[in-house]
C-alpha cells in the first residue's frame, strides 16, 4: 500500500465518535456570520422595525433560511439591533421563520475587530490590495485589535456551543453542522471545538478569494498561524473555486511545518485530523431574482433608465464602491474606448451604479472621489450638446439594479479580484438585449462563465477597451449564442445548490462515522 494512504487510514481508524448521532434525523443547521439576515431600527415609541440585512453574503443565505430550519448567530451591528437583542433578553427568538441569535459584544473590542482586523488588514491580504513600499503597517494597535478580534471571535464560538445546546436539548442525538462564514469568523472553529468536541460538524466558508502563501507573508507569524490552525480544526472548508481551496492548502503547507497534503492536494493532514479543502461556488436565489425582475417598480425604474440609455448602447457595471471592483480602471478604459474608436462617441452611456459601502475607512473615500473625478473628466472631454457619455448613480436600490441588468448591451465587470461576483450571474440571468458579459480572470465567476464571456485581464486598460469595442460591434447571432449559455450556466445551480452540496458533504462524512455496520447491530 502506499505509504500515504496508510496514514491516513489509520487517523480515520483512531478517530472515536463521543456521541453517538443519528444520521437518519434531519441536521440541525447553524448559519454563523458577523452580519445578521435582518437590521432592526426602533421609533420614538419604542417599536422595532425589520429591513432585510445587506451585502451578499446575507442574500445568498436567505433564500437558504427560507427551506431549511436554521439557527443563525450574527451580531447586533447597530444600536437599535443591541436593543432588539436586549428587548428578547438576548435569547433565541424565531422571527420570520428563522432562529435568530444576536450577540452584542463590547463595542470597542467590535470596532477594532471590524475596522482594524477584518476590513482593512483581512480584506487587502486577501485581495492583494496593498502598496508594499508603505502598507500595511502593523503598530501595536493593530496588535490589540488581533487579541479583540479573537476576544470576539471567542464570543461567537461560545454563543454558537451554548445555542446548539439549547436547540438539541431533546433531540440530543441530532446531527449538527455549523457553517461560520467569512473572514470575520476566522478564529471560530478553534474556540468553538474545544467546547463542542469532534460531535459537530464544523464547516466554514469562505466568500472571498484565498491567494497563494506569499500574500500571508504580510500578516504576523503569530496571527497567520492562528488563523490556519484554527481553520484546520474544521472538519472541510468551503471555497469558491478549486483555485481558492488550492492556495488554501498550499498556504497550510508553506506555513505550518507539520501540514501535509497528499496526492490530489485537496485537503490538509494536520495533528491527526484530515481537513478537506473544496469548491462550493456560490450563486444567486434564481426565482428571486427573476420575481425582482417582473415587480412593477423595477419596470418604473427600467423605463426611467431607457430615458437616459435612449437609443444608444448600454456599458453597464453595478459594484459596491470598493477598490478590489477596479472601478477607476473601468472608467479609464472606457476613455480609451472613446479616444481608440470614436465612432461609439455618441452611440454609447456607460452607466456605473455605485454603492457607497465602508466609508469610515479613509482609502474607500477617496476611492470614491477619485471615480466621481475621472467619471467628471470624461464628461468634460467628451459630452455633447445631447451626449452625456457617463452616468454614475450612487445609492443601494436592488430594484434599480436589476432594472439596469436588463438592458445592458455589455456589462463590465473587471474586479482585480473577486471571490465571486454575483453581479455577473444577476446580469446573464434577466438581461433581455443579449448583452455581452466583460469578464474579469481573477473573478471566481470566471470558471463557470468564463468561456461565454470575454475574458480581461483587470490592468489592462487598452485590452479592456478593445473588449469593449468588440462586445458593441459582435454580430448579434452570437451574441445570442453566449448570452443563451450563460443564462443556462445561472439557471442550473441557483444558491439553494450551493448550500445543499455543502449539507450533504457534511452529512456523508457523519454518516461514514456514525452510521453502525450491519455486523454491528
Ligand atoms: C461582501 C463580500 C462578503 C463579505 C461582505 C461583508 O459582500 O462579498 O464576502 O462578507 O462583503 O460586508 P459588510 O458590509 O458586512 O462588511
Amino acid at each position: 500500500m502506499h505509504q500515504s494512504t496508510a496514514f491516513v487510514q489509520k487517523i480515520m481508524s483512531t478517530t472515536k465518535p463521543q456521541t453517538a448521532v443519528d444520521v437518519e434525523k434531519d441536521p440541525l443547521i447553524v448559519i454563523a456570520s458577523n452580519r445578521g439576515p435582518f437590521s432592526f431600527s426602533r421609533d420614538e415609541n419604542g417599536d422595532f422595525s425589520v429591513r432585510r440585512g445587506e451585502g451578499g453574503l446575507v442574500t445568498a443565505l436567505w433564500a437558504l433560511a427560507q427551506q431549511n430550519k436554521v439557527l443563525w448567530i450574527a451580531a447586533a451591528l447597530s444600536d437599535d439591533d443591541r436593543a432588539w437583542a436586549a428587548q428578547h433578553a438576548n435569547k433565541i427568538t424565531e422571527f420570520s421563520g428563522i432562529f435568530l441569535k444576536l450577540i452584542t459584544p463590547d463595542r470597542e473590542q467590535y470596532d477594532l475587530y471590524y475596522n482594524e482586523i477584518s476590513n482593512p488588514l483581512l480584506w487587502f491580504i486577501h485581495h492583494e490590495l496593498w502598496d508594499v513600499p508603505r502598507s500595511p503597517v502593523i503598530t501595536r494597535r493593530v496588535w490589540e485589535a488581533w487579541d479583540a478580534y479573537r476576544a470576539v471571535n471567542e464570543q461567537f464560538a461560545e454563543v454558537i456551543a451554548e445555542s446548539v445546546e439549547e436547540m438539541s436539548q431533546d433531540d440530543e442525538d441530532r446531527p449538527i453542522i455549523v457553517f461560520p462564514q467569512d473572514y470575520h469568523l476566522y478564529m471560530v472553529p478553534y474556540f468553538l471545538r474545544k467546547r463542542v468536541g469532534d460531535r459537530v460538524q464544523i464547516q466554514p466558508f469562505i466568500h472571498i478569494p484565498w491567494p497563494g502563501p506569499d500574500a500571508w507573508r504580510l500578516f504576523p507569524e503569530k496571527m497567520r498561524t492562528a488563523i490556519i490552525k484554527s481553520l484546520l480544526s474544521s472538519d472541510r472548508i468551503g471555497f469558491q473555486t478549486k483555485r481558492d481551496a488550492f492556495n488554501f492548502v498550499q498556504t497550510a503547507r508553506f506555513h505550518l511545518n507539520d501540514a501535509h497534503s497528499y496526492g490530489a492536494r485537496d485537503s490538509i493532514t494536520y495533528q491527526e485530523r484530515k481537513v478537506a479543502a473544496r469548491a462550493y461556488p456560490i450563486s444567486v436565489d434564481v426565482e428571486k431574482v427573476q420575481a425582482i425582475a417582473e415587480e412593477p417598480q423595477t419596470q418604473l425604474l427600467k423605463n426611467q433608465l431607457l430615458q437616459t440609455v435612449g437609443d444608444g448602447k448600454l456599458i453597464l457595471r453595478v459594484d459596491r464602491v470598493e477598490p478590489s471592483k477596479n472601478i477607476l480602471r473601468g472608467l479609464q478604459a472606457y476613455r480609451t474606448l472613446l479616444e481608440e474608436h470614436p465612432e461609439h462617441r455618441g452611440k454609447v452611456v456607460m452607466m456605473a451604479l455605485l454603492v457607497p459601502s465602508r466609508m469610515e475607512v479613509e482609502h474607500y473615500q477617496s476611492y470614491l472621489k477619485e471615480i466621481m473625478a475621472e467619471a467628471g473628466m470624461i464628461n468634460a472631454d467628451f459630452a455633447t450638446e445631447f451626449w452625456e457619455p457617463v452616468r454614475t448613480i450612487l445609492g443601494n436600490n436592488y430594484h434599480r439594479a436589476i432594472a439596469a441588468m436588463q438592458l445592458y448591451d455589455v456589462l463590465l465587470v473587471n474586479p482585480i479580484a473577486d471571490g465571486m461576483n454575483l453581479v455577473a450571474k444577476e446580469g446573464a440571468l434577466v438581461n433581455q438585449r443579449n448583452g455581452v458579459l466583460l469578464l474579469s480572470e481573477y473573478a471566481g465567476a470566471f470558471y463557470e462563465m468564463g468561456e461565454y464571456a470575454l475574458s480581461i485581464t483587470p490592468v489592462d486598460v487598452y485590452g479592456t477597451a478593445e473588449a469593449m469595442h468588440h462586445a458593441l460591434t459582435m454580430d448579434m447571432a452570437e451574441r445570442a449564442e453566449r448570452a443563451e449559455k450563460l443564462r443556462e450556466i445561472v439557471a442550473n445551480s441557483g444558491v439553494t445548490y450551493w448550500f445543499h452540496r455543502q449539507v450533504a458533504d457534511a452529512m456523508h462524512a457523519l454518516r461514514a462515522t456514525y452510521r453502525t455496520s450491519p455486523e454491528e447491530q
